[in-house]
């Protein structure tokens, strides 16, 4: 079975289903969830009160440092170094499109707050890395930190550096000694008088509390969420009317809708369509809606053969488990109304195929009248 014979997720697609068109490969080449390279946030997170030393202790940055990984690892961001100082902290990270910066930096505060009872500010201080800045030098500026703050004399002594890259030396070391990175004193100042103007108070944010993804010093597993016990059954989620809940019977699709079809169970399968879909697929399903006409990719009409064919089931399971790009909308739309939407698709299409032969005789008198 090749994997054009799966649906979005890796489900085998039971025989009847329709072949599925010939698409162009998306241009997926950078892993997804980075931001280009350029994007890289300079970041400062400083700890209350200033001028006591919470985190250069040998076991905490130990810690620190293994939460740093276990976020790389588990593609939460990616950061490229971090420089523990006693009362404040420096990375270099990159975000993944999906979370914002705020949430997955407050996340990891809170779980170090929690786990290591390190008490830190609210908020944090960020610096998108503009094109002319490089990389490099924020790096070096970064690591001769201690330097300059006279708690050691060469960068190579300060124990509590992280860095991603095992190829990180101190080989730039005389030029940043010597010249003092741009900003090299403006900065300190700068975040000095910010942190005087954001004052000091602990936030809300700094409240324990468990996120399904996050990690927990509490369960043996480590994660924070639990499965549930084996062999239960959430309240409503015992799906025994397979037909009706995966449009399929027997591991093929459902030919025949498998709930009552009334005029209201049409009209609300309208609405839903219209409400729904068809900003993609417009109101006639011919696949030319909005969003398609703003650059999103173009979805078969439903009045080609092939669709009109494709057994009712298919178009519940398209619903359910997304199809190709389209998302499933099994969160959005509950079963009923996706039998209902999908009762509608089968009257669209039939309003723009259908015989003579289909109307029943009384209206076909009327027809013939107005001849
Ligand atoms: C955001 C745009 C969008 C929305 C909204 C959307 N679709 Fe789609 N749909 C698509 C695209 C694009 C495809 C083609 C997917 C592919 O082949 O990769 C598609 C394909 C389909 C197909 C054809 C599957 C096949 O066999 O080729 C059906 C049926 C379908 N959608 C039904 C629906 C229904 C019903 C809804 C509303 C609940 C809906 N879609 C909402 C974009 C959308």
């Amino acid at each position: 079975m090749n994997s054009r014979d799966r649906n979005a997720n890796g489900r085998a697609r039971p025989p009847g289903a329709p072949g599925r068109p010939q698409r162009k490969k998306l241009p997926h080449e950078r892993p997804l969830w980075l931001r280009p390279e350029d994007e890289i946030f300079f970041i400062t997170v400083c700890c209350e009160p200033r001028g006591k030393n919470q985190l250069c202790y040998s076991n905490i940055g130990r810690a620190i440092f293994d939460s740093v990984e276990f976020r790389n690892q588990n593609a939460v961001w990616y950061a490229h170094l971090v420089c523990l100082m006693p009362d404040h902290l420096h990375a270099l990270i990159s975000f993944p499109y999906e979370r914002p910066m705020r949430q997955i930096i407050a996340d990891w505060k809170r779980f170090l707050a929690t786990k290591l009872k390190i008490e830190w500010q609210r908020d944090f201080f960020d610096h998108r890395l503009r094109k002319e800045e490089s990389y490099r030098e924020k790096a070096d500026y970064i690591r001769a930190n201690p330097v300059r703050a006279g708690l050691v004399t060469q960068l190579e002594e300060w124990p509590y550096f992280w860095t991603a890259d095992p190829q990180e030396s101190a080989s730039s070391e005389d030029r940043v000694l010597r010249g003092g990175a741009p900003g090299g004193r403006a900065l300190p100042i700068l975040l000095a008088v910010l942190v005087f103007l954001v004052g000091c108070r602990p936030d809300m944010t700094n409240q324990p509390k468990a996120t399904p993804l996050s990690e927990s010093d509490f369960f043996s597993n480590g994660a924070n969420a639990r499965r549930p016990p084996a062999h239960t059954v959430a309240r409503g989620d015992a799906h025994e009317d397979t037909a009706f809940y995966t449009g399929q019977t027997n591991g093929t699709y459902v030919t025949q809708l498998p709930v009552k079809l009334t005029r209201d169970f049409m009209i609300r399968g309208r609405e839903r369509f219209d409400a729904i879909c068809a900003e993609c697929h417009d109101r006639t399903g011919s696949g030319n809606g909005m969003v398609v006409q703003r650059g999103f990719p173009q979805p078969p009409s439903f009045h080609v053969d092939r669709m009109r064919n494709a057994p009712i089931g298919h178009f519940f399971d398209v619903m359910t488990n997304g199809y190709g790009v389209m998302y499933s909308y099994a969160t959005r739309v509950e079963p009923d109304d996706r039998w209902a939407i999908a009762a509608y698709i089968r009257a669209l299409q039939l309003s723009h195929n259908a015989a003579l032969s289909d109307v029943d005789s009384a209206d076909r008198a009327t027809l013939d009248s107005k001849k």
